[in-house]
């Protein structure tokens, strides 16, 4: 009798319950797709690799001038488009790259397929503005997202929206004096869906597609939107940055009345540039800074400090966000010793302090001017960034600490009241850089 009516409940909950529990998981899908969402577990993987590479590069490192800045006002327009005619990067080695980004600890690589300039690093059908065109003939792109694949680095390609080179891009950049009549936006964006598809298709599947150039007027929220799906539809787990949309700021504003909700806006990230971002747990973001003071490569420019670069990394992290940070090689191919240097440095502080920087999220308190937290299941790690610091003191947490330890080495005294923690540790223990103090929750797995 009793095994009867089990069956009973399991044949109704399979007439009544399953079908429903499968048009829900479609619903989902569905939905997921019309509010712009990206892949959850695409997006938390990413987001868990924290430290990327950022690499701006192309004819313009010739000129050892801004990369595609103000048309025509570094460098005579017509001097700016023939500079590929020379571009013979001959001590480019794909392998030695991607070894350096491994070296410096970064889990992803965005590379410049094309900036502002038009100029292609990848052989593209669609154009003749490209890599196979200079003396080098060498695809870039195919010998480093091989490499990365290789060697185990995520790797995606940067696509910027404007175009000076493209005669149907409008509006023209200022000092163009190409006339306007017969150039069609649409085509161009043809143009583009081409060439994003063999970003996709030919050096994919791609952690990321980085859009930027969103901003002149005639690119639209709808041409975004529009543009965003299409990505999306060429790989179903891609994601997508901010700049796909117009309008980038919304997204980053916390004011419930200016903040776009998810789906009104197309993005899987929002893109705080030279500045640390705001913490923020609910909308995924990304830091791109630079170690010199330019994207692209210019002699002698100022590197930032070793304890810029990993205080940068921390102050982001504890934020919940990642950092991509850039380095712009060297017309020859190399990428600048210097620069390599302040890369390993990170490298080898993220080889000893790693498990506080990936995986982790930010938080669960707020940074201040003693430094940021991460987290991990029933771990917290306290980033002192002051040395000088003798106590951090911290707001409440429920879950009680049942043991601490220093991971920079020595010791620390916390104490946890239903008020505050505080953290104390000795000046002989402080470190110049990061003090890290490790806390374990109980009940928390
Ligand atoms: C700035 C630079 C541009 C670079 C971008 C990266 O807008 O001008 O060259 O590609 O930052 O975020």
């Amino acid at each position: 009798m009793k095994t009867a009516k089990s069956n009973l409940i399991v044949a109704c909950l399979a007439v009544f319950c399953l079908p429903g529990v499968i048009s829900a998981v479609a619903a989902d899908a569905q939905q997921r797709k019309d509010r712009l969402e990206a892949n959850p577990e695409a997006l938390a993987n990413w987001r868990n690799l924290k430290f990327g590479l950022f690499i701006h590069w192309g004819p313009s490192s010739l000129k050892g001038a801004r990369i595609s800045m103000w048309r025509g006002r570094q460098i005579p327009i017509e001097v700016y488009d023939n500079l590929y005619r020379q571009f013979n990067p001959v001590k480019f080695n794909a392998k030695e790259w991607v070894a350096v980004a491994k070296a410096a600890g970064t889990k992803y690589l965005v590379i410049t397929a094309k900036h502002h300039d038009g100029f292609c690093l990848f052989d593209s059908q669609y154009t003749d503005y490209d890599i196979m065109s200079t003396p080098f003939k060498r695809d870039v792109l195919k010998e480093l997202s091989e490499e990365c694949r290789r060697q185990g680095i995520q790797f995606s390609t940067y696509y910027s929206i404007l175009d000076w080179y493209q005669a149907d891009y409008l509006p023209r950049g200022a000092g163009d004096k190409r006339p306007t009549e017969g150039a069609d936006l649409d085509r161009y964006v043809t143009y583009m869906k081409n060439q994003l598809r063999e970003l996709v298709t030919k050096y994919g599947p791609l952690g990321v597609m980085w859009f930027d150039g969103e901003w002149d007027k005639t690119w639209t929220h709808e041409r975004g939107l529009d543009l965003y799906r299409y990505v999306r539809s060429l790989q179903p787990n891609i994601l997508i940055n901010d700049r796909v949309d117009r309008d980038r700021d919304r997204l980053r504003d916390k004011s419930l009345a200016g903040r776009p909700k998810l789906g009104e806006y197309a993005g899987d990230f929002t893109t705080p540039e030279e500045r640390i971002g705001e913490f923020d747990c609910d909308v995924a973001w990304e830091t791109c800074d630079t170690i010199p003071r330019e994207w692209s490569w210019k002699p002698n420019d100022v590197l930032k400090s070793r304890k810029e670069c990993i205080q940068m990394l921390v102050k982001i992290v504890g934020g919940d966000g990642n950092l991509l940070l850039n380095v712009g090689p060297m017309p020859d191919g190399r990428i600048e010793p210097s620069q390599v240097e302040r890369l390993k440095e990170m490298g080898r502080w993220l080889q000893m302090y790693g498990e506080s920087i990936y995986g982790t999220r930010g938080g669960p308190f707020p940074r201040g001017n003693w430094g940021a937290a991460t987290c991990k299941g029933d771990t917290i790690y306290i980033h002192i960034l002051d040395p000088k610091l003798e106590t951090v003191t911290l707001p409440p947490i429920e879950k009680k600490i049942v043991a601490s330890s220093v991971l920079t080495g020595g010791t620390a005294t916390v104490k946890q009241t239903q008020q505050s923690i505080t953290v104390a540790v000795p000046e002989n223990d402080r470190q110049e850089i990061d003090t890290i103090v490790v806390l374990k929750l109980a009940g928390v797995k």
